[in-house]
């Protein structure tokens, strides 16, 4: 198991927070293969969400020396929202992005969130798996979505069966 530590956001840690935000969006543009998600300079995304949720909610996973991991909760009164949760490649399927998990859900327990939940898009299967091994088996809203652009021949991949009914997703 490796040696892994979380401690909250430091302003020092922009550049590496930056790289995995980056990371996460290529991830989104494989899976979708849209090459345009994100924009021309993904990483600066993460800039506008640490000014959403404050440096307090946001948590780096380090090994030795070197950030690999990052997490944050979006917190709306006793509801709260783990985004994202993102682990650098290298690092992946050492157990940090369940640590940060563990991370969040006890801070959330701190702040006296009622309902914690996560809202991994759907063709990210490898998420939706990594999310209900950490405990999140129960459904909250379903969002649906028809899309108005130009048809794009095998844009949608036929999906999950739910309450009898088939989806593309
Ligand atoms: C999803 C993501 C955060 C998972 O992070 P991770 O650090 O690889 O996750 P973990 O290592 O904790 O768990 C992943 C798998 O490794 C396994 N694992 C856990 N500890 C392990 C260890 N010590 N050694 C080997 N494997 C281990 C887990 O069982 C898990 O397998 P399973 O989900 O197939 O059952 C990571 O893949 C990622 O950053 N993806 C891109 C961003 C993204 O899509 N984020 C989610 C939406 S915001």
């Amino acid at each position: 198991m490796v040696d892994v530590a979380i401690r909250q956001y430091e302003p020092a840690d922009l550049g590496r927070c930056r790289s995995l935000w980056a990371e996460m969006t290529q991830y989104h543009r494989d899976i979708y293969d849209d090459p345009s998600i994100g924009g021309d300079d993904p990483g600066l995304e993460f800039d506008k969400h640490l000014d959403k949720v404050g440096r307090q909610r946001v948590w780096v996973a380090k090994v030795g020396a070197e950030i690999v991991g990052l997490t944050s909760l979006i917190q709306d009164g006793q509801e709260a929202e783990i985004e994202p949760v993102v682990v650098s490649f290298g690092h992946r399927g050492e157990g940090i992005g369940q640590s940060l998990v563990k991370h969040a859900i006890a801070e959330a327990r701190k702040l006296g969130i009622l309902c914690l939940s996560v809202k991994p898009v759907a063709r990210n299967e490898e998420a939706f798996s990594f999310f209900y091994e950490a405990g999140f088996k129960t459904l909250g809203h379903i969002q649906l979505f028809m899309w108005l652009g130009p048809p794009m021949p095998g844009q949608w991949k036929p999906g999950p069966v739910l309450f009898g009914k088939s989806l593309d997703y």
